[in-house]
């Protein structure tokens, strides 16, 4: 389907719920630069692990600037199961965690939330007791758990698999010294929040160096927890026999971020985005700057403006931060697309992110797959058609090469986006986009 006019796009639900999916689309003319200013909403990575930790005190927790998404309402649906408090004040979410039940996390939504998998260590620390589903999440490979579990039975926890689910025990969390086989956001996360009020020393070697990881431990050194070696691949942390009430500041969304600094370079647009910490985007950054862009960052706002035709950046390898985020991946797929020259991603963290390539190819992208590289021949010229996102960030970059096309695209399957962008079609209307989500009632 190639259309010219947004009011040409009907949007047949039906077909979506047929097969059970979605019932958001995004719709967004393309072709113009974008200009304006935005603000970008707090990390969904920083405060899914910080929704976990709020259940090791039984008292308040106060999120300033907890971005509300789906991803974070599936988290809050689960904790009021647990028997927490929930209310949402403005941009600030309160929640009392003074009774917690012991009722097992493997509903629908334990199932499909990749982050549920962050209540094991909590839970574990708070109840004893754990049942808690094999986590879903977007499908962008494996994603196995054997970290978490093994590290956990290293601090005494007796760990017993079923088909779906798993039942955790223990008398005693001990602390102890974990080294890990790679450096695994989520495990280090799951070990922190065992770790917090354990008896004695947990040491995790080779832990993840991601600003979320040292969100989540600011947020728990403010509640009373001793931790050391914040941002090092070496975390030491010393057990405590409580926490205390806690009103914490969430940080902004280094990914979200990114993909607006994206959006802004494809479309040869000038913006100033607030909310960027450099440091925490500094390999995203300096591969824009090397593509073309002038960015000038002070005070947390970046000043971007896009210089002539966008460059080829040559390869970018995704790894562990402080490398190039794999989360970044599939909105550079967009860009380089539209670069003079031929760009390589390689991708090493996770075995299945290229879901994006088809519906990119069907706009006149040309990348091929071989292994884990895309090989991507640029100065496209992107044409609008109906495409369906399969993951969240891949759903962020099909907006992306949208708005570079020439004509009207549609992004079905939008949920998926939902999950992290509080609001991308409002954002990036503050930077002129003409833009807009159809949702199903
Ligand atoms: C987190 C982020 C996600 C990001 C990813 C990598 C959240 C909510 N999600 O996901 O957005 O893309 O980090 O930066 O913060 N692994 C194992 N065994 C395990 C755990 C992980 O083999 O027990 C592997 C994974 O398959 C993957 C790699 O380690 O290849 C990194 O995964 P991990 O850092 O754990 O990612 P997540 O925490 O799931």
């Amino acid at each position: 389907m190639y259309c010219n006019r947004m009011e040409d796009i009907a949007y047949d639900s039906s077909v979506f719920l047929f097969r059970g999916m979605t019932m958001s689309s995004v719709v967004v003319s393309g072709s113009s630069s974008l200009y304006g200013e935005v603000s970008i909403q707090g990390s969904k990575n920083a405060v899914l692990p910080i929704l976990a930790a709020s259940l090791l005190h039984s008292g308040v927790t106060v999120l300033k600037d907890c971005p509300c998404i789906s991803d974070v309402s599936d988290m809050l649906l689960i904790m009021e199961d647990l028997g927490c408090q929930i209310k949402w004040d403005n941009n600030f979410l309160i929640i009392d965690a003074t009774k917690l039940n012991q009722i097992p996390v493997t509903g629908d939504t334990a199932k499909k939330t990749r982050a549920s998998i962050l209540f094991l260590g909590a839970l574990l620390s708070r109840n004893k007791h754990a049942v808690i589903s094999y986590p879903g999440g977007c499908t962008i490979g494996k994603r196995p758990i054997d970290i978490h579990v093994n590290s956990l039975k290293k601090m005494g926890a007796l760990l017993e698999d079923e088909e779906n689910f798993l039942t955790c025990n223990v008398s005693k969390l001990r602390g102890t010294r974990i080294e890990f086989p790679s450096p695994s956001v989520g495990a280090t996360e799951n070990i922190l929040l065992a770790a917090v009020l354990a008896e004695g020393i947990t040491e995790i070697v080779n832990a993840a160096r991601e600003p979320e990881v040292t969100a989540l431990c600011e947020f728990l050194i403010q509640s009373g927890a001793k931790i050391t070696g914040l941002g090092t691949s070496c975390l030491r942390i010393v057990g405590v026999d409580e926490l205390h009430d806690t009103s914490y500041q969430v940080p902004p969304d280094r990914i979200v971020a990114g993909t607006y600094l994206t959006a802004v370079a494809a479309t040869s647009g000038y913006a100033v985005i607030h909310g960027v910490i450099e440091q925490d985007l500094a390999e995203v950054i300096y591969v824009l700057r090397k593509m073309g862009c002038l960015i000038d960052i002070r005070e947390n706002k970046a000043f971007i403006k896009r210089k002539g035709t966008l460059q080829s950046p040559g390869t970018i390898t995704t790894e562990p931060f402080p490398g190039f985020p794999t989360d970044m991946q599939s909105q550079f797929l967009s860009l380089m697309s539209v670069a003079y020259g031929e760009s390589v991603v390689e991708e090493r963290i996770f075995e299945a992110r290229y879901n994006i390539v088809d519906d990119l190819n069907r706009m006149g992208a040309l990348i091929n797959i071989e292994d884990k590289k895309a090989i991507v021949q640029g100065l496209r010229r992107l044409r609008g058609t109906e495409v369906v996102a399969k993951d969240l960030r891949g759903g962020a970059a099909l907006i992306v090469a949208g708005l570079t096309a020439e004509g009207i695209t549609v992004v079905r399957n939008t949920d998926y986006v939902e999950r992290g962008y509080v609001d991308i079609c409002k954002d990036l209307r503050n930077l002129n986009a003409n833009i807009r989500m159809i949702k199903e009632a």
